[in-house]
């Protein structure tokens, strides 16, 4: 593989490494941007919560039976205000329960304690379905103080409450200064006993909202710069049914999320996610359920997003205010089949049969589809039954070489053993497993030799509890970035067997966060952000003479020798005027110097960029958003050389302006 052609390591000792870059000889093949791609789950409170900018959650009123059966209360997170009997019955207004609330008192009611994104908005709309059994007649729909004796800080009356459920829409406005960000707020809807009131599909949106989607988080993703986004999971998607997600809002099904806490609206879904991508510049990337779904419901679904206005999925998106086709190419059959945490999870010779049957179904309705088949980052058995039983049906094979922390290791290793091992983890991947899967698919004379790994999904995720995640290198800490700094560049240098890549994710494990409705961003969304907006095009020779380390194998994490603690890869861009170095030093104590060499490219000035932290465990916060940032510096050098110093745990990106020659 061109990968051990020219990228070679020569360890040495101490700490000043020479870095030999040779411009002049490129990889045979280009970088696919698609290797920058990130991951949209409906898990947590990524995308309700997260992107939709919808600021009440349960906003139908059901009932998570996980959480509790207690049907004499209200369902999570309504709680009942003033003099009232509340409870959630079945009586829909286009959805399973709704609250009942039977007023005794002056005041009665329903609440829920909220956040509002007061650092840009004050503004707010929304509507909700009433009512109204007895004398009732109005009903108050107002934010209050959560803090202050429940002070309105907004208030809207609503009047003519029906026997029947009717929509009535609503508008607030609250003072900035009265109802600063970060600061909890109550959201109610209130009536005077005695009576009756019903309340179903209560919804508040900032005014400021994108068709319904955070402002923040589009300016914030679009800034990210990402080049693909998977959707809609992960687990979510192997208990997912597309068709509940479109037409009209009001009307689609509520119900707990299959695979995640917290209950599945549908009101963000494909349509919704379409314009996202859209909103970000950014391509989508589906992925279908082949857990309890079916090979006629995935090729409904490609229907819909890629036939004509007068195919019969695509006369439904027509109406659905989308005439024209999405377009959409890649698309992955399955996610993580193989686990027994997977709804519907199979055996190896299984998912084979279902990638058939799946893709054949999908191929005859858009033949023109990339595909991605189901395939195990810790295990060759596995792929190898998906290429030998599917392999002319092949495109691209799904892995997931997910590090969970502390899985177990905090017992027996040191918390400087389990950091070295995960930065190690990337070298074994990149050494190992993908030169192996090349042979594979090289050794079967069905599969065309271009089928390439799509790690749709990878990173520090967590292996225990949430709160852990404080404790050990993650996603969200300054070690999930060094550890996407090692990453990438495995990635960059296997361009030959891997061409999509999906970081976990767009707002779970390392990349944006959205707490108390102020959004900001982990220290691997500017790892990630550095790499993509390099604009690198192809990499070329690079020998490191550094110093190294190996590990032992330590639990799920395998022995790993030579790895250099500066890793390196360089790559030029399009046009061959810009070479950019990608450096992470993976020491946790130690700046690492080094003198770069180039051959092939005389250098007129540059800049670097340098992300750093006092430690392996430093993160941002909703409270000091900005603590870890990239640090910008302008190189004025010139030349075929430069001397570099790469800070302790930190990733770095040179890039060097080719001088133009003398006239
Ligand atoms: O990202 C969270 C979960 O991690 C995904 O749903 C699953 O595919 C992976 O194991």
């Amino acid at each position: 593989m061109e990968r051990f052609r020219l990228f070679t390591t020569q360890p040495i000792e101490g700490p000043r490494a020479t870095l030999r870059v040779d411009a002049s000889r490129p990889a045979t093949f280009t970088i696919d941007r698609r290797i920058f791609g990130n991951f949209l789950e409906h898990l947590g409170g990524c995308v309700y919560g997260g992107v939709w900018g919808q600021i009440l959650l349960n906003s139908s009123f059901e009932r998570d039976p996980r959480i509790s059966r207690d049907v004499a209360r209200l369902p999570w997170p309504w709680e009942p205000l003033g003099d009232v009997k509340a409870t959630a019955v079945k009586m829909a207004a286009n959805s399973e329960l709704s609250a009942r609330l039977e007023g005794r008192g002056p005041e009665a009611g329903v609440r829920q304690r909220v956040f509002l994104p007061s650092h840009r908005e004050s503004r707010y709309e929304g509507y909700l379905y009433l009512r109204a059994e007895g004398d009732v007649n109005r009903v108050q729909v107002s934010l209050r103080n959560a803090r202050d004796g429940g002070e309105p800080l907004a208030q809207a009356e609503l009047q003519g409450i029906p026997g029947t459920f009717r929509r009535f829409p609503f508008r607030l406005q609250v003072d900035p200064e009265e109802a600063p960000p970060l600061r909890p707020v109550d959201f109610c809807v209130t009536f005077t006993g005695p009576g009756t009131v019903w309340v179903d599909q209560v919804l508040l949106f900032p005014r400021d909202a994108v068709h319904g989607i955070d402002p923040d988080i589009i300016k914030v993703a679009k800034d990210w710069n990402i080049p693909l986004l998977r959707y809609p999971g992960g687990n979510f998607v192997s208990g997912y049914h597309w068709r509940d997600g479109i037409g009209p809002r009001d009307q689609r099904p509520s119900y707990p999320n299959p695979a995640w806490d917290g209950m599945e609206t549908n009101q963000f879904s494909t349509d919704e996610f379409m314009r996202f991508c859209g909103l970000i510049d950014a391509k989508p990337h589906f992925c279908v359920n082949i857990g309890t779904g079916t090979p006629d419901e995935a090729a409904s679904w490609v229907e819909y997003m890629n036939g004509r206005a007068d195919t019969p999925m695509g006369r439904m998106r027509a109406e659905n205010g989308h005439a024209k086709p999405y377009g959409v190419k890649l698309w992955e059959v399955g996610n993580e089949i193989y686990g027994e945490w997977q709804i519907g999870h199979c055996s190896a010779l299984e998912n084979a049969r279902r990638y058939r049957a799946f893709s054949q179904a999908m191929l005859r309705v858009d033949p023109s589809l990339e595909l991605i088949g189901n395939g195990e980052a810790a295990d060759n058995d596995w792929n190898q039954t998906l290429i030998r039983e599917c392999g002319p049906l092949l495109r691209h094979i799904s892995l997931h070489p997910l590090v969970s922390l502390p899985g177990g290791l905090q017992d027996r290793f040191s918390l400087e053993e389990i950091y070295y091992s995960s930065m190690a983890h990337p070298w074994d991947f990149e050494d190992r497993f993908l030169p192996n899967l090349r042979s594979q698919i090289q050794a079967d004379a069905r599969t065309p030799d271009n089928v390439t790994a799509a790690i749709t999904e990878w990173g520090i995720i967590v292996g225990g509890e949430w709160g852990e995640t404080l404790r050990y290198p993650h996603a969200e800490n300054q070690g999930g970035a060094v550890y996407s700094g090692c990453f990438l560049n495995a990635l960059i240098r296997s361009g030959e067997i891997v061409s999509v890549a999906n970081i976990t994710g767009l707002l779970h494990g390392g990349g944006m966060k959205k707490r108390r409705e102020k959004v900001y961003v982990d220290p691997m969304y500017w790892a990630l952000k550095l790499y993509a907006d390099s604009g690198a095009h192809k990499a070329v020779a690079t020998a490191v003479e550094g110093a190294c380390y190996s590990v032992p194998r330590r639990g799920f994490l395998p022995a790993v020798e030579r790895v250099p603690y500066l890793d390196v890869v360089a790559c030029l861009n399009r046009s061959g005027s810009e070479l950019t170095l990608f450096v992470t030093n993976r020491h946790l104590k130690q700046d690492q110097e080094a003198t770069l060499e180039l051959e092939g490219f005389r250098f007129e000035g540059g800049r670097m960029r340098t992300l750093e932290a006092p430690g392996m465990l430093q993160r941002n916060s909703e409270e000091d958003p900005d603590r870890i940032r990239p640090r910008d510096s302008v190189l004025t050098d010139r030349g075929t050389s430069l001397q570099c110093r790469f800070p302790a745990c930190s990733v770095n990106a040179i890039t060097l302006r080719r001088a133009q020659p003398k006239a």
